[in-house]
């Protein structure tokens, strides 16, 4: 009778990890999975301090920026959203990638991001870790093109 109760007893393992999943450095699970726990979590494994971020584009600031509204910008935006990339470069979350480009630099977030790290960012270097894994990459090479216009034109 005894022993029958003691091995209904579920025992509470409490050196169980508290984050046993996080997601891969270059791995896109959606925003909804990247809660600000998990990014938070995220930044906290890699171990680095936060950063903070520049205007690294030498684009100047101007009042309502067209780039704010363009659709093109927005769906990259989301992209990054969606991978876990967004944890360790978004000063919200004491990011330490933040000095190289900051996705909640304002006003546009870009302008955090320095041309050569943009090379990266499409693939151009050899730093494949820390390009973007996106499934359109025609639309993702033209939003950048657009953005190295921009900075010729400003
Ligand atoms: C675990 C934290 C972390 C994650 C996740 C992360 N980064 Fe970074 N990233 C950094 C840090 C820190 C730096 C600063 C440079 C360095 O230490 O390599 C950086 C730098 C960069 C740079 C600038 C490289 C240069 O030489 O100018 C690019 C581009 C970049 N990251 C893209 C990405 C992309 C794209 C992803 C997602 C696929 C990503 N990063 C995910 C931490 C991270």
């Amino acid at each position: 009778m005894l022993l029958a109760c003691a091995a209904s007893e579920v025992p509470v393992d409490d050196t169980a990890p508290a984050h046993p999943d996080l997601p891969e450095h270059s791995s896109c699970p959606g925003d909804e999975a990247l809660t600000d726990e998990v990014c938070l979590a995220v930044v906290e494994e890699d171990g680095r301090y936060p950063t903070y971020s520049v205007n690294r584009s030498y684009n100047p600031e101007v009042e309502d920026d067209p780039r704010l509204e363009d659709p093109d910008y927005i769906w990259l935006e989301e992209q990054i959203r969606d991978c876990t990339c967004t944890c360790c470069h978004r000063t919200a979350f004491g990011g330490p990638g933040v000095y190289l480009w900051d996705l909640d630099y304002e006003p546009v977030w870009i302008d955090s991001m320095s041309s050569w790290s943009m090379r990266t960012f499409v693939g151009e270097t050899d730093e494949a870790a820390q390009t973007l894994p996106v499934e359109d990459v025609e639309r993702f090479l033209s939003v950048i093109e657009a953005e190295r216009q921009y900075r010729r034109d400003h």
